[in-house]
């Protein structure tokens, strides 16, 4: 869908989110069409630069992040003169004067800023932009995680926006929210008749969400440091993922609908009092590879690089069904996936000799080969009697769709295009990110107060044993995706 022209300003555009991610966003949505003639793209940052000079870093990180196929000279010249840069200290009254003349006058024309900076600058950009007058009623902010520390401090975020944006100019990214198979996933829910009868604690044993890495911290330990598996990956997007599995169906796919649905969610969050409900780890020194502790050069480091623990959504719905949830750095490979596993039939009317019935498992694959797969018993082929087998229906986007052909556009390519748009359906509202720091804030305090150090795995591991044995005890196990 085509957007009307825009002014987007990025705010640290010469950082690492804004090469690696959107800049080449932005090109793949002219490539394919959907960037309007006379959308501008204003790069601000502290370096003394011109517009050639900021184009040069552009290019380069369109070489760098664009995979060769998708760049021809001609869109990459066109984008390129899109963009202009003013340099800008946003610590001081420095440039905005310059950003202020930069800005075509708004004329309807919506007007974006996007802040890809340390969240320490968040607050004063917001005053500043309000303060020069650079904004209106139909301006948008977009600001994206760490959004707060804990549910004071986001608290605290949330209140300084509020006294410069009304919070429909808010767009607080979670980049998990624009991934294709994600979106998928309401899609599975709410246009299809099939599951939404089933998708309740009468049929559903269980909900196991998996979000594991082969990297790292990758150059980020000193934020990593502070943050750890919990507040880097837990609150905000293995949270959003359980609302989207566990939500009541909105009315309408309308921004508010959605949220309203994903908040009570959060808020049915029974709290996690159990110590033995959440497992922690840290990775070890593994065949010469340096250990957590070493990457971060904190050698008396508590925080956690994996965390495995047991949720319920205390409600009518959800009572008595667990969601397990894990992420965790220096697995054994990149894998997220989401499965929904179904109680076993009722009787078995099969003789013992036929093996057992296994459980429906209704599997959604985020990354890699992102698919849905529905795990089902089917009858052994061949003349030997009845025996019972297991069988996927297998739906493998990239197969079925030909989507090795159309390309999955990247998270950023959509979240993007819906600031534009105004559609904020994809990001999270104040009271969601709160709601989450709410639940775990008390999960990190007995933590801290029982002062334990998370437990060792190796790398290229599945994590400490105890994260099995978090499901073992309950007569259950992890889905074998190689994690
Ligand atoms: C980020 C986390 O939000 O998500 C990183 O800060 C993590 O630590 C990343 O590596 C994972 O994102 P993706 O899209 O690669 O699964």
């Amino acid at each position: 869908v085509p957007v009307d022209p825009f002014d987007l300003v990025v705010f640290g555009a010469t950082g690492d989110l804004a090469r690696r991610k959107l800049i080449p966003a932005l090109y793949h949505r002219l490539h394919d069409g959907q960037m309007p003639e006379g959308a501008r793209i204003i790069a601000a940052a502290r370096r003394d630069l011109d517009d050639e000079g900021y184009r040069d870093i552009a290019s380069r990180a369109l070489d760098e992040f664009v995979e060769a196929a998708a760049l021809d000279e001609k869109t990459r010249d066109r984008f390129l003169r899109s963009i202009g840069y003013v340099q800008v200290d946003v610590e001081s009254d420095d440039g905005w004067d310059a950003l202020a003349k930069a800005l075509p006058p708004a004329d309807g024309r919506p007007r974006v800023f996007y802040l890809s900076v340390a969240p320490r600058h968040f607050g004063i950009i917001a005053e500043k932009v309000h303060r020069a007058g650079l904004s209106d009623s139909d301006s948008r902010i977009v600001i994206e995680k760490p959004l707060g520390h804990d549910l004071a401090s986001a608290q605290e975020l949330n209140d300084c926006f509020s006294g410069h944006f009304e919070e429909r100019q808010i767009y607080r990214i979670d980049h998990y929210l624009g991934k294709e198979t994600v979106q998928n996933l309401m899609a599975l829910r709410f246009a299809n008749a099939l599951f939404e009868p089933l998708w309740n604690a009468r049929h559903v044993d269980h909900v196991q969400i998996t979000v594991a890495e082969k990297v790292g911290v990758e150059g980020r330990g000193a934020y990593y440091d502070e943050m750890g598996a919990m507040r880097d990956m837990a609150q905000n997007h293995l949270l959003q993922l359980l609302c989207l599995i566990a939500m009541e169906p909105p009315a309408r796919l309308e921004p508010d609908e959605v949220r309203d649905e994903k908040l009570k969610v959060l808020r049915a969050l029974a709290p996690l009092t159990d110590p033995e409900s959440v497992v922690r780890g840290q990775y070890a020194r593994t065949n010469g590879s340096p250990s957590y502790t070493e990457d971060v050069g904190h050698p008396g480091s508590r925080t956690e690089s994996f965390v495995a623990l047991k949720a319920e959504v205390a409600n009518w719905r959800w009572s008595g069904v667990p969601f397990y949830l894990r992420t965790g750095k220096r697995l054994r490979t990149r894998v997220s996936e989401i499965a929904v596993v179904f109680k076993e039939a009722p009787h078995s009317i099969f003789p013992p000799a036929s093996g057992r019935a296994g459980n429906n498992v209704l599997a959604i694959r985020l990354q890699p080969d992102e698919g849905i797969t529905l795990g089902m018993t089917i009858k052994e082929p061949g003349p030997g009697g009845m025996r019972l087998t297991s069988a996927e229906l297998d739906m493998t986007f990239a197969d079925t769709l030909g989507a090795t052909k159309l390309r999955m556009p990247d998270a950023y390519e959509r979240l993007v295009m819906d600031v534009v748009r105004g559609d904020q359906t994809l990001f999270m509202r104040g009271d969601e990110v709160e709601a989450a720091w709410a639940w775990i804030d008390p999960i990190i305090a007995l933590w801290d107060e029982r002062g334990d150090r998370p437990i060792s795995y190796d790398q290229g591991s599945s994590g400490p044993e105890d994260a099995l044995m978090l499901m073992h005890r309950d007569g259950r196990r992890w889905r074998e995706i190689a994690v």
